[in-house]
């Protein structure tokens, strides 16, 4: 990004800025880091609680911070319970299209039913407050059911995504010791069927805790179902246990809401605990005013349930704040690629929130595709999941957004639960970046030292003050959570974001990718050392190093380059078996766009694999300090 991008300014209308939720970001910033606690109070309180909290922030065992100490809560009370009060119980919470075509509705009062009477399902199956439920599931409506349901008793939910190989699902099975999966026969992606219940019970060959395992019927294919473990979702709904009446249970402001792997720069996920309390005031506030939430919005979140994207803007922050809810099963491109234009005109979709690949992938296909759709019913976009490049951000604000919808590029992560950077409707936009700190964070680049750098150069990404939407904890290890997060900035009490960026001379930070060993492909987050780890579970490779290198659509791919098993040589052939074994190993999404045989790998004297020499070299650059390279 030039010195050029930088001063290049995109301003709101003032259309825009009349109906903003907040008008001043300035006087409310300030207000929100010299109170910080009164703000999140203040916030706390648009919520209802079944009993008020005694301390706001309990900071005396960091890293491990805890809002609204004593505060009694359920997500659920706030995203539903509470609406069945007032006229949204008959407002649409959730506008369903699957791929073939086929729509379902759910009112605010039919939603409750539903997921009481799942949540129902759920406890006569044993499902105890506390117990964590996996589930795998495609985009369809049962899979927000299912994790509403599961918050409502005080279960957590482990949603693992619906792309994941059966092995990925089985460690994070195994990982958070669930005894219930829920799960579906299939989904419809391109016209295919992806087989979920196929993978889920090879998954649970190797998953010995699952007693229950429930599938919904979507694809109606014939799948395996085993006695006495396996059961239909609609047998259980039409049974009388399914009555759709069901008390939310009363919980903790810090009771566990659910765990989300992500990857790391080791090779096993780590499962990233967000709670009742906390989350929901970040995720509702962080949405309504970024988004300028109304109540006549139809809100679409083009992400995957599966990911954090979709737990807390699809599923949570939108039924906190009694919004339509747009969710669509399956491919953008199908069967053509005014698909979503399509849906944004027959549904008067307000406000769009995606990734820079998705944007890419349809600007691919030019103008014309949504030229042909009424697109006037947008008022705002959105971005999130990596660093969007001008070019693809003036596609989107001129094509999608006839150059009325400010974009909102928001930076987050699993583990802040919420924006954190990020503008706000008013906010004088550039493109590329996601402007400036949320209300109550405090951002900073720094160096190894954890100096502040000078304004435009790169360094490393902290947050040096708690927020309310933060994760608490690892699952089952607090240690690597500190050492993770905290560790390196330790003294100074900082979280490390693990992504490098600049702040320019206004203030605007400019994030520009991971600088640890986590690769971003399409906006979804793996570990090199997942990469690698499933490279060597094949017979023919001995050693194996991952590379991101950019990539047009995707903004980053895999690269690999393996070391064979003595006596094996590299081909074609080879390349195309390690490129699908990867891809069976972990799922499709990791599968590598080149495999690179070679005879060794640059290490260090103490072993570690320098793959920024492996990046220099393949992109041509200079390959840097190599006085640690073993010789
Ligand atoms: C990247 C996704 C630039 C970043 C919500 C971060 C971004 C990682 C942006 C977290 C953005 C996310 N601009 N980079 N607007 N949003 N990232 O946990 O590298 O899947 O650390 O959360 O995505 O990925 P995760």
């Amino acid at each position: 990004m030039s010195g050029k991008n930088d001063s290049e300014f995109f301003y709101p209308s003032e259309e825009v800025k009349a109906q903003a939720n907040v008008k001043d970001y300035e006087s409310l910033y300030k207000r929100s880091i010299e109170d910080r606690e009164g703000f999140w109070a203040e916030r706390a309180e648009d919520l209802e609680w079944f009993q008020k909290w005694d301390k706001v922030l309990d900071d005396s065992n960091k890293p491990f911070y805890k809002w609204f100490v004593g505060g009694k809560t359920n997500i659920v009370h706030n995203a539903i319970d509470r609406h069945l009060k007032t006229w949204r119980r008959n407002k649409v919470a959730l506008i369903w299209e699957g791929e073939p075509g086929d729509v379902r509705t759910y009112s605010y009062h039919a939603l409750n039913r539903e997921v009481s009477r799942f949540a129902n399902v759920l406890k006569s199956m044993g499902v105890k407050r506390g117990e964590i439920v996996t589930i795998y599931m495609p985009q369809v409506p049962e899979l927000p059911i299912a994790m509403i349901a599961c918050a409502k008793i005080g279960a957590a939910h482990s949603v693992v995504y619906g792309g994941f190989s059966h092995e990925a699902l089985s460690d994070r099975i195994n990982d958070a010791q669930s005894r219930v999966l829920v799960t579906a026969d299939g989904g419809w992606r391109r016209g295919k069927i992806t087989d979920l219940k196929k993978i889920a019970n090879n998954a649970m060959k190797n998953s010995p805790t699952i007693e229950v395992c429930i599938t919904v019927k979507r694809t109606e294919h014939e799948v395996y179902m085993e006695n006495d473990r396996d059961f239909w979702y609609h047998d259980l709904m039409g049974l009388p246990i399914a009555s759709p009446k069901c008390e939310t249970e009363v919980m903790d402001a810090e009771d566990m809401l659910f765990i989300l792997y992500t990857s790391g720069t080791t090779g096993k996920p780590k499962g990233v605990l967000h709670t009742h309390g906390g989350y929901s005031v970040y995720t509702s506030t962080t949405h309504k005013y970024v988004f300028d939430i109304k109540d006549e919005d139809r809100w679409w979140c083009a992400a995957d349930p599966g990911w954090i994207t979709g737990h807390s803007y699809i599923v949570y922050a939108p039924l906190i704040n009694g919004s339509t809810v747009m969710m669509y099963e399956g491919a953008p491109n199908h069967p053509y690629p005014n698909r979503w234009w399509q849906m944004i005109e027959k549904y008067g979709i307000t406000i769009l929130y995606t990734s820079p690949t998705a944007v890419r992938g349809l600007m691919r296909f030019g103008d014309s595709w949504s030229q042909k759709h009424d697109l006037s019913s947008l008022r705002l976009l959105g971005s999130v999941g990596e660093p969007i490049n001008p070019e693809a951000w003036k596609w989107y604000h001129k094509v999608i957004g006839r150059e009325k919808c400010p974009i909102m590029d928001t930076w987050w992560q699993t583990e802040t639960g919420g924006f954190m950077i990020t503008p706000l409707p008013i906010t004088p936009l550039k493109p590329g970046s996601a402007t400036k700190p949320f209300f109550g964070n405090e951002v900073a680049v720094v160096d190894d030292a954890g100096n502040e750098v000078k304004a435009g150069e790169v360094g490393k990404l902290v947050l040096k003050a708690p927020w309310p939407g933060m994760a608490r904890t690892i699952y089952g290890d607090d240690e690597r959570y500190k050492e993770v997060y905290w560790k390196e900035f330790e003294k100074q009490g900082w979280y490390k974001a693990g992504d490098s960026a600049r702040i320019d001379e206004d203030g605007y930070v400019w994030v520009i990718g991971r600088i640890d060993d986590v690769i971003k492909v399409s906006g979804y987050r793996l570990g090199t050392a997942e990469v690698e780890s499933a490279f060597v579970s094949h017979s023919d490779v001995a050693e194996s190093a991952a590379i991101a290198l950019p990539h047009e659509l995707k903004g980053n791919c895999i690269h690999v380059f393996a070391i064979l098993r003595a006596g094996m040589s590299g081909s074609k052939e080879l390349e195309a078996e390690l490129k699908n074994h990867v891809s069976e190993v972990l799922g499709p999404i990791a599968k590598p766009e080149k495999v690179i045989f070679v005879d060794s790998l640059p290490k260090t004297r103490s072993g570690k694999i320098m793959r920024r020499v492996l990046k220099a070299r393949a992109l041509g650059q200079d390959e840097g300090d190599l006085s640690t390279l073993e010789s």
